[in-house]
Order: C-alpha cells, then structure tokens, then sequence
C-alpha cells in the first residue's frame, strides 16, 4: 500500500515560519516521523512540498492508480483552489486534509475550505501531530483493506 503525503505553500518554511502558530518543527522533521510511522506498518510513503499549485495538481492527478491514499496540507491553496478541488474529485483517492493551526479560531476567510466537503477527514489545530493522526487512519483503512 502506498500513501502520498503533499504540503502546499510556504510549508518549506516550517520551522522559521510564524513558529507562534506553526510550530517549531521543521518539515523535515514532520517527514522524518512520518516515513517512520509508514515504514513500521510496512507501507511506502512519498512526501512532496511546492510552492506551486499546478506541481500538486499534477501530483493528484498521476496519484490515481499509484496511490491508495494521500494526507495533504494544501496551505493557502485550501482556501483558493478550485482547480485543486477538481482534481481530487477527478482522480477519486481518498485523502485527509490537514492543518497545523486551528483554522476555526483565525481570519475568516480561513474559514472555508475548498476541499473539506471532498475530504475523508479534516484534522485542524493539534499541530505536527495532526499529520500523523492522519496517517494513522490511512495505515488503519489500508490494512483492514489488504
Ligand atoms: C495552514 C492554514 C492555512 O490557512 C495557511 O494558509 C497555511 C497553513 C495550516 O497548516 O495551519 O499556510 O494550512
């Protein structure tokens, strides 16, 4: 089974960025654990971050029949994207979307996201470890499906 972990805009700055509402940890270091976590439960995991949004279109669209899931934190592209919307509902993988902050208790217009109705799930505001909840239900459907 193979899950597909991407990271939208400005994510490569994790670490550095806002660390008051993002964390300390860098994206490395949330990769590092992730592939870990993947790595015990005998599943393959690619992480990919950009910064541009036709690079995650394409990498949702060449998922289908590569990937059996995909974790993502589109970024400010949750709030935007349309296009990236379109291209989970053409591809159909399932997927859970992921953010650091509580996007709930922020700036309105972080309050609707695109993609959470197409969603599996939507796991918000418990930080890094956020992504390895998620991964967590991925690696739990996956091999209650095998
Ligand atoms: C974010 C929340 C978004 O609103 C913001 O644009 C981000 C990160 C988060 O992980 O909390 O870049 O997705």
């Amino acid at each position: 089974k193979r899950v597909l972990v991407l990271h939208g805009p400005n994510l490569n700055m994790l670490g550095q960025r806002e660390p008051e509402i993002y964390g300390t940890d860098t994206l490395d270091d949330i990769n590092q654990r992730l592939t870990a976590q993947a790595k015990e439960a005998g599943v393959a995991l690619t992480c990919l971050q950009s910064n541009a949004e036709h690079a995650l279109i394409d990498a949702v669209q060449q998922s289908r029949g590569q990937y059996d899931f995909i974790v993502i934190n589109p970024a400010a592209l949750t709030h935007t994207s349309i296009a990236l919307r379109d291209a989970f509902q053409a591809v159909k993988v399932p997927f859970i979307e992921v953010h650091l902050s509580n996007v709930h208790a922020r700036e309105a217009f972080r309050q609707h996201s695109y993609l959470s109705d197409c969603a599996q799930g939507v796991i918000c505001g418990l930080g890094a470890a956020g992504y390895e909840f998620a991964l967590a239900a991925a690696i739990q459907q996956l091999q209650a499906s095998r």
